[in-house]
Order: C-alpha cells, then structure tokens, then sequence
C-alpha cells in the first residue's frame, strides 16, 4: 500500500519507545513509520522521508556492536531529530565527544531554554523533561550549538539549524515529559515542513484506492471473527470492493453468548456484506471431547478452524487474495532491532500459516496502523462501538476458559455467567478502563447452601486487567459493590455455579488467559 505524503521516519535503536515516538507523530497528523536502524541510505531515502527520528535505545555508543546508522543517511539532506541515544549517537558520528556519566540520569530534570524559533519555540523557558541516560554528550561537532540545559545536562537539546540537525537528551515522546508533544510538533511542522493533514478520513479515502487498484477483479476471502482487526479489514475492503469479498464466521461452540448474531446482525444485514456463517459447534466440540491439556486444546482448535475455513474456501469457489487484520506493531515486531525470536509462552491461534498453505496472495490494509488507529478507522467505517470499542477475544475463545474438560453444559454455564460479568462492568461504566475481563470454569468443586438445600458445583473465577499490549497486565481494581453484584447475580443466575472468586494476579507471573 503507498504511503502518503512524506513520512518522518522513526529510526528503532531498539528503544522500548519507538512505537510511542511514531504515535506521537501520527497524534500531530503527519504520517509515520518505524523503520530498523540497519537500513541503508539508499532505501530510507527512496522512502522519501520529509524528516527522520534517531530513537533512544539501550546502548552505548562506545560499546562494540552498537547499532549504528548508515552514516549516508546525514547526506540524504532532510531534518534529523535524535533522541537520547540518537543525539549521542549523532555527536558520536559528526566529531563531538560523548562520555559515560559519573551516575546514570534517570527522572525528572528541569530544561531551561531561549530558543523561540526552533525545535522548542512555543516551549516554557523552564519545562519539565524525563531523562534516562548513562552515556552523555560533552563535547558538540562542529556547527551545533546548545538551546537547552539541565542542572545534569548543559548538552540536553542541541541544534545545529543550517544544516537542520537536532538533538536531545531527554525524551519528548513521553508523559512525564509534559511539552514533548509541542517539541515533536514543531520537528514535524515547523522543521520538516509536514503539514498537519493525515487522519482517518484520508487514510480510508487512501487505503480505499489502493485495495481497489491491488484487487482489480480478483476475489478476496477474509476470516471474520467479530474482533475489532477482522471487522474492520472486513469493512475496509467491503467498503473497496463490495461483492467481490467474501467473508467466513465459523462458530466454533466456543464464542461468547450472543456473539455469532451480533457478527450476523452487523455484517448480513445491516452491512450487506457477503458472509457465510459455518456452524461447527459439533465438529470442534467431538474433536475437543476428553481433553483437558491446554496446549493439546490450542492445537485442536487451531487445526479444526484452518480444515474448516479451507472446505468453506474451497466450497465457494476460485479465490485469489487473502485479506488479514495485521497490525503495525505485529509488522515492527518482525523487523526491529530489539524484536528478536522470544519464547513460545502459548501456541497462539490465528489465521498465519493459511495463505503459504492456500496459496493466496495476501492483502494486509491495516498493517501500518496502531490498535487505536484501528478503532478510530472502525468508527469512520460506521461499525458500532459494540464492535470497534470491545477487548480482545482469544482465538481458541471459551476453549481456554472452560479449565479442564469441555463440555457443552460447562460451556453454557461459563457462556451465562460471562455475560453476567460483561453486562455489570457496562453498567457500571468502567468497560472502556479495561483491557480485557473474563470468567473462568474452575475444574473444582465446592459446597454451597442455597435455600436450605446443600449444593455441590462448580466454581469460577473472574478475571480483569488493565494493560498496555497485553506483554504485561494487571488487576482492575473494582469498587466492591461491583464484584458484590457479579458474585450475587451469577450465583443465583447461573444454574450450574454456587462460589465466584477474583483474581488478583498481575502478568507476568501469571498470563491474561488461564490456559
Ligand atoms: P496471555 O494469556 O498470553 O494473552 O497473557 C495475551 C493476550 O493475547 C490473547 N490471546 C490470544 N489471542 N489467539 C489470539 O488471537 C490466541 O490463541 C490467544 N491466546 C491469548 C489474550 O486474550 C490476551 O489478550
């Protein structure tokens, strides 16, 4: 897909912060992408950048093998901003000196300034920033100049404008660095001379051209699973193409309660999108009859969907394109500096592994988005918030929140006392501070009393999390009257269960899911 205008170029040094430096210049509206730091010259500049960001990242410059850039990349002629290890980096390359610094900075500081026609025009004279350094810039090459100074730093923001190169040692891109926005701002606009003109319209206006021109007259089939990533691929290439997409929904048995007649409602009826609805409950219920190991679950449930999705394939006739919900940080992940192979924690299913197998080409229209950007396309594409505002729902669904055997009655049973759970949190408001919230069916028993009869059933447990990317989590602090309500409703709705637990483990140790 093309990219628009000029994009500034975030170059990844592998800093935990380079998806939020390339956020923050999506926020002031110009476009952005994250490239490897390995990149050469030639390629960055065939990407016609209007201006390029030198990430932090953990390294020193003295260390051996640190990442470095193509050195090139200074003649390519368009605005350099470095940032932290960035403009440690540039003074490093350009003939200044950086040092290791007696202690490592790391915190709040203090900037002090006088420049009001640069990088940090429109900035309070003395402004909050966030420094975390070891290594620091003592001596500047030739043509650079300080306009901006810490207690710790004399070298914190550096320019050398003829030549349209900056640096600082703290971090703008971060909360804690409350006119970071306005520094990036005025290195996009004022500096690289973007204007302030991408958004969400023109990226469907954009996205819509290009689908039809890659499409042409060929078919696309497209695997909805209701989620947001899939829905609004979905709407995205209906809105390109109409008729010649043709979605699959497979019920699996294991979807929440009322979810294969929401993806029904919105996309057949009120959409009119072409979308075949295969009822496979009994298929992945046999295959998963007995079966209690989590990754044997995961396995089963994967492979049934992919012979699934393949018959439907096949059932509907030639197709030629693949269409996928990849996002942003699923294709940064692959090509960063940092974004090594990491441990498999669980087998993990989706649709990867069906275009090789099909021999489909792949279309991918959101892979240059962020989540956020991807609910923000949903709700320009008309999709209600039901669908662009809900968590994440894991492929293997209540699969692996069925702990133990499933069954089709502990499914029911988990499926209504989930609903519970969901429509309380929507009650009381605090859907949208939630990453994701779930009920899980304990392989336990316990007594209970109800009426004066002695009961002996099942127990679940209620999961809430906040988080950021779901690498990391941990658990939503309810008011009690909320878990109060929760725990009385279920118990005297839900037929099968008598004691509801909450669980309060962070991630890591424990993960989001149970299996
Ligand atoms: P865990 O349980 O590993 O989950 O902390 C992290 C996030 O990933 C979701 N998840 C999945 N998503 N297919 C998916 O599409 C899967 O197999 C899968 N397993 C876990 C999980 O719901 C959470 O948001």
């Amino acid at each position: 897909m093309d990219t628009p205008g000029h994009p500034v170029i975030v170059l990844d040094f592998g800093a935990q912060y380079s998806k939020l430096i390339a956020r923050r210049v999506r926020e002031a509206k110009v476009f952005s992408l994250i490239e490897p730091y390995s990149i050469p010259a030639a390629r960055l500049k065939a990407l016609q950048p209007a201006g390029i960001i030198f990430s932090g990242g953990p390294a020193s410059v003295h260390a051996p093998g640190s990442p470095l850039p193509d050195p090139a990349i200074f003649e390519i002629g368009v605005p350099i901003l470095g940032i932290c290890y960035g403009v440690q980096l540039m003074a490093q390359m350009l003939g200044g000196k950086v040092e290791r610094a007696a202690e490592r900075e790391y915190g709040v500081a203090w900037l002090e300034h006088d420049d009001d026609d640069g990088l940090l025009d429109g900035v309070d004279a003395r402004t909050q920033v966030w420094m975390s350094h070891g290594d620091r810039v003592t001596a500047l090459p030739p043509g650079f100049e300080v306009i901006g100074r810490t207690a710790n730093s004399p070298y914190a923001a550096v320019a050398d404008s003829a030549r349209r190169l900056y640096g600082v040692q703290f971090h703008p891109e971060v909360v804690h660095t409350p006119q970071g926005k306005r520094i990036l701002s005025n290195f996009v606009h004022a500096i690289c001379g973007c204007p302030a003109d991408w958004d969400m319209g023109s990226f469907v206006d954009r996205a819509v051209t290009d689908i039809r021109d890659h499409v042409g007259a060929k078919r696309v089939l497209c695997a909805l699973s209701g989620g947001v990533d899939s829905s609004v691929t979905a709407m995205l290439i209906h809105r390109a193409v109409g008729a010649q997409l043709n979605c699959v929904f497979v019920n699996n048995g294991l979807l929440r309660k009322g979810e294969a007649e929401l993806v029904q409602r919105v996309f057949r009826d009120h959409f009119h999108v072409n979308l075949d609805y295969v009822d496979a409950e009994d298929r992945f219920l046999a295959r998963l009859s007995g079966v209690t190991d989590p990754e044997q679950k995961r396995k089963i449930i994967g492979k049934e969907f992919i012979k699934v999705f393949e018959e439907e394939a096949r059932r509907l006739g030639h197709m030629d394109i693949l269409a996928q919900g990849t996002l942003y940080p699923d294709v940064i992940e692959s090509v960063s500096a940092t974004g090594g192979p990491s441990a498999t924690i669980k087998s993990h299913h989706n649709v990867g592994g069906l275009p090789e197998k099909m021999r489909l080409e792949l279309l991918e229209p959101l892979r240059e988005l962020f989540k956020d950007e991807v609910r923000a396309l949903g709700c320009e594409l008309g999709l209600p918030e039901e669908i662009v505002g809900r968590h994440p729902f894991p492929g293997p669904g209540l699969g692996v929140r069925c702990v133990g055997a499933i069954t089709r009655e502990r499914l029911e049973t988990l499926r209504e006392a989930d609903a519970i759970f969901i429509d309380e949190i929507k009650k009381s408001g605090l859907y949208g501070d939630i990453w994701q919230a779930l009920v899980c069916l304990l392989p336990v028993r316990s007594v209970g009393v109800q009426g004066d009869e002695r009961t002996y059933e099942e127990v679940c447990s209620l999961r809430a999390v906040t988080s950021e990317d779901a690498m990391t989590a941990d658990w939503f602090r309810f008011p009690p009257e909320v878990l109060q309500r929760v725990a009385n409703r279920i118990c005297n709705e839900v037929k099968h269960i008598n004691r509801v637990l909450y669980d309060i483990s962070s991630k890591p140790p424990s993960t989001i899911e149970w299996e």
